[in-house]
């Protein structure tokens, strides 16, 4: 059996639409309910829906053999895992952003509001400039307008939160994608079951 550890909500459906396509159904998911577990015995697979920042936990440590992660939460917990395959799908972009008259000055520590403060971190780290990293879990856009932060470090896919709050992107970091990991003993131990859905996926991927 291939446990399979999908990201809750429509990038996980997504996702479990492409491993259907390439044959890893499994009907009993569709069942309106709150169910988080769901197998096909004939198919040898499991899949369970984890919170999306909980999918490199669930590989990582062996409890899924594979999952579905966007890049931004490997690059900010840098997990031990391997990326087998960019699915394509959950296309964004992690930007800076701020308030569209907000006036850099270098002298100053930039307060950086974000739920990412790896990625924050490295990207001004690597511009030698002194940051103030307020963590936050959500609706980041707030902070600048409330004079709580300079700026934000987060996600950008149509700007629609960012226009619709008087922010603007200033800088983009990195782009984003929805990836297919898998933990690395079970790579080994399983990989013919493992390269079989991720060669049955890689022909619907669309990049
Ligand atoms: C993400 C991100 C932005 C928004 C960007 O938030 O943090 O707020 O989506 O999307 P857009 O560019 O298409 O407007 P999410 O929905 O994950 O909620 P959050 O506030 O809990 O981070």
């Amino acid at each position: 059996m291939i446990n399979i550890a999908l990201p809750k909500g429509r990038l996980g459906e997504k996702a479990y639409a492409m491993l259907e396509a390439a044959g890893y159904e499994c009907n009993s998911i569709k069942e309106q309910n709150r169910k988080l577990i769901f197998e096909n015995p004939e198919k040898g697979v499991r899949y369970f829906w984890v919170k999306p920042s909980d999918v490199v936990i669930y590989v990582e440590r062996g409890a899924a053999d594979i999952g579905i992660a966007g890049k931004d939460i490997i690059l900010e917990y840098s997990p031990d895992i391997y990326e087998l395959e960019d699915l394509g799908i959950g296309k964004c972009r992690m930007a800076v952003a701020a308030k569209k008259d907000f006036c850099d000055r270098r002298d100053r520590t930039l307060r950086v509001a974000t739920k990412f403060p790896n990625i924050a971190r490295s990207f001004y780290s690597k511009q030698s400039r002194e940051i103030d990293i307020i963590k936050l879990n959500g609706s980041i856009e707030i902070a600048p307008i409330l004079g709580l932060s300079d700026v934000i470090v987060d996600i950008v896919e149509t700007g629609k939160t960012l226009y619709e709050n008087d922010l603007e992107p200033k800088q983009d970091i990195v782009d984003i994608s929805a990836i297919l990991v898998a933990n690395k003993v079970s790579y080994k131990f399983k990989n013919a079951e493992i390269n079989a859905i991720c060669e049955g996926i890689r022909k619907n991927i669309t990049k």
